[in-house]
């Protein structure tokens, strides 16, 4: 996730080396490259490239750069691959503007067009850009004052943005404003910092300001002025002292990364949703004509890739095939120019998914990828990707990703559901209007299930190993759930279609044994009943995820996690792996292990 910072001082000193220092605090979030604006004697100086702090300030010694006033950021690519054209700060036509922008600008096409027109030239492919230049524009051409100026930029902005904006034009001021994005202020006795994150100054003062949304602020050396951006009302806000240590304060707060970025879901399925990408449809449209489709990933991407093969055969009528990618040699001989190949990946750098496609790539076939790394390897293969927008992820196992592919497999789904005919535009407008709310309802799902999540981890915590089943598209969800119990927790679990259960492993079950199973009010439901029973029956202990009225579930099972009403059929693979998550992660923590640094695993295997 992008980091912002933003320093002003009384005293002139060196404040590249302040800057660097702030970013550096930073890193933890994630990114790809980063620079710096500071005003050192009436100059606007702009330094960024592409790479890590330590690799970047090898080249360019940012560090004695004198002077009161600098903006720094730290990019993870949203629009534009990471590259030093792309890293921010971004500047004015005649430089005399540089701005530094976390957060999506969704009408950012239509006002770069306008500005093109108005002669002003671009030199990334970045939504940020257009924020200087619209600055410029009304500060040059409209004649309005520099803070003017700056206020009318950003109330044409529509999206998502913490911004801060530093200038020539008014040297003793950054400017910033916040929508959705975090901007915190911190004051010491010399400095006032602005950032994205308390940590970013956390070992130089605990007093903070928070900002809220739609608030412009007007920082000066010796205080700070917030202002309501709709009615420019000044608002009086003093700020409070954190008690937080720094990595406390990395985690918003959180004990693990690993349930912040469970939190983080509603947020990182509300930027898939609203992005609406063109890529979506296109990659549809390709499935629809396609002979032969392929799903390939690996792990909990490859759990996420049997949405997409389910509703591929459910909407399209064709056969489709997920592909575990160490597995995708065997069906090398099907591939060809009529045959579509959809990579699923978070980092976009996993060896075993790269060789497949590379593989179906020289056979003819059309790539088109699901990734959430903007630029990695498995996007330049690719003839079309879909972007998770889900932001970094750092606990190693995958959650907010995961959630993040399976709503990108959904959304492929009901176009092809449209396109084929399989639903008509009413009913595909009121899926839409459904997918639309699934940030919510994840969100009423993890209020709704984390206190029974740590009831039944305390007992969980003490099994040697269990089952997880389900029926239909909620087998990935039984999977999902059995890996995370089994990567974080390190108690054994497996995860079966219910019916096959019977099959063998049911020679397992004995008096308290655990058994997962996934019950929504969906055409398996009656059938998953009868399994509950024949767990029951050999003494089992079993767990339900099950629609929040569903008395008769409740009452069969020994524990119950429950999911808002309407989810059941469409979509229930997002909601239903949630309080599996929890699950897993409160597991883990009562049996004393880190769930952010799981035994043997790596955040991105690029090994065979
Ligand atoms: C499990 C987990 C892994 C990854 C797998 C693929 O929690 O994170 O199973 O899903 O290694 O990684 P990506 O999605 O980066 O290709």
């Amino acid at each position: 996730m992008c980091g912002i910072v933003g320093i002003i001082q009384k005293n002139e000193t060196k404040i590249g080396e302040e800057i660097i220092h702030a970013l550096q605090k930073l890193e933890y979030r994630g990114y790809d490259s980063l620079g710096v604006a500071i005003i050192e004697d009436d100059k606007l100086i702009i330094q960024k490239d592409k790479g890590k702090i330590n690799e970047v300030i090898e080249k360019i010694d940012i560090a004695p750069i004198s002077g009161k006033i600098a903006i720094g950021h730290t990019r993870w690519a949203t629009h534009g691959p990471p590259s030093k054209i792309n890293a921010h700060p971004h500047v004015s036509c005649d430089g005399k503007i540089a701005v530094v922008h976390n957060g999506i600008i969704e009408n950012f096409q239509e006002l770069r067009r306008n500005l093109k027109e108005k002669g002003h030239t671009f030199s990334s492919e970045t939504d940020t850009e257009v924020i200087s230049h619209l600055i410029e524009d009304f500060f040059v051409n409209e004649h309005l004052s520099f803070r003017e100026a700056v206020i009318k930029a950003i109330k044409q902005l529509v999206g998502t943005y913490a911004i801060c904006v530093i200038s020539t034009n008014a040297p003793q001021r950054i400017y910033c404003a916040k929508k959705d994005s975090p901007l915190v202020i911190g004051l010491n006795s010399n400095r006032i910092f602005v950032a994205s994150d308390i940590p970013a100054f956390l070992d130089q003062t605990q007093q903070v300001v928070l900002l809220h949304d739609n608030e412009f602020v007007e920082i000066r050396s010796d205080g700070y002025n917030i202002f309501n951006l709709i009615s420019m009302e000044q608002i009086t806000r003093a700020p409070y002292t954190v008690s937080w240590k720094a990595e406390m304060a990395q985690k918003a707060g959180y004990p693990h990364f690993m349930l912040k970025e469970i939190h983080e879901q509603p947020n990182s399925l509300y930027n898939y949703v609203r992005m609406k990408q063109k890529s979506v449809k296109k990659v549809a449209e390709k499935i629809y004509v396609a002979e032969r489709i392929f799903f390939v990933a690996a792990g909990t991407a490859y759990y996420s890739t049997l949405t997409g093969e389910y509703l591929v055969r459910k909407f399209n009528k064709k056969l489709s095939q997920s592909i575990i990618a160490s597995e995708f040699e065997s069906i090398l001989n099907l591939i060809d120019e009529n045959t579509v190949v959809v990579p699923v990946s978070q980092s976009g750098e996993t060896m075993d998914t790269i060789l497949g496609i590379k593989k179906a790539k020289e056979q003819g076939a059309s790539i088109l990828s699901i990734v959430n790394v903007v630029g990695s390897t498995i996007t330049r293969y690719s003839d079309e990707v879909i972007y998770l927008h889900a932001g970094p992820e750092i606990g190693v196992a995958a959650t907010k990703t995961y959630l993040a592919q399976t709503i990108a497999n959904w959304d492929v789904g009901l176009e092809l559901g449209l396109l084929s005919g399989s639903f008509n535009k009413t009913e595909y407008e009121s899926h839409r209007k459904k997918f639309n709310q699934l940030p919510k309802i994840v969100k009423t799902t993890i209020t709704n299930n984390e206190v029974q999540a740590r009831t039944v981890a305390n007992w969980f915590s003490k099994k040697k190993s269990g089952f997880y089943l389900a029926r239909g598209i909620n087998v990935q969800t039984a999977n999902e759930g059995a890996l995370k119990m089994k990567e974080i927790s390190y108690i054994h679990c497996e995860s079966y279609p219910a019916g096959e259960s019977k099959h063998g492993p049911i020679a397992l079950v004995e008096k308290d044994f655990p058994v997962v199973f996934i019950a929504p009010k969906d055409h398996t439901y009656r059938l998953i009943q009868s399994n509950i029973m024949e767990m029951n029956a050999r003494g089992a202990s079993t767990i339900g995820v099950i629609e929040e009225n569903d008395d008769e579930i409740k009452n069969l099972v020994t524990w119950s996690f429950k999911i808002p009403q309407g989810y059941s059929e469409i979509f229930s693979t997002i909601p239903y792996v949630v309080p599996l998550q929890l699950l897993a992660y409160y597991t883990a923590v009562k049996r004393g292990y880190s769930p952010d640094k799981p035994r043997n695993l790596a955040k991105s295997v690029t090994v065979l």
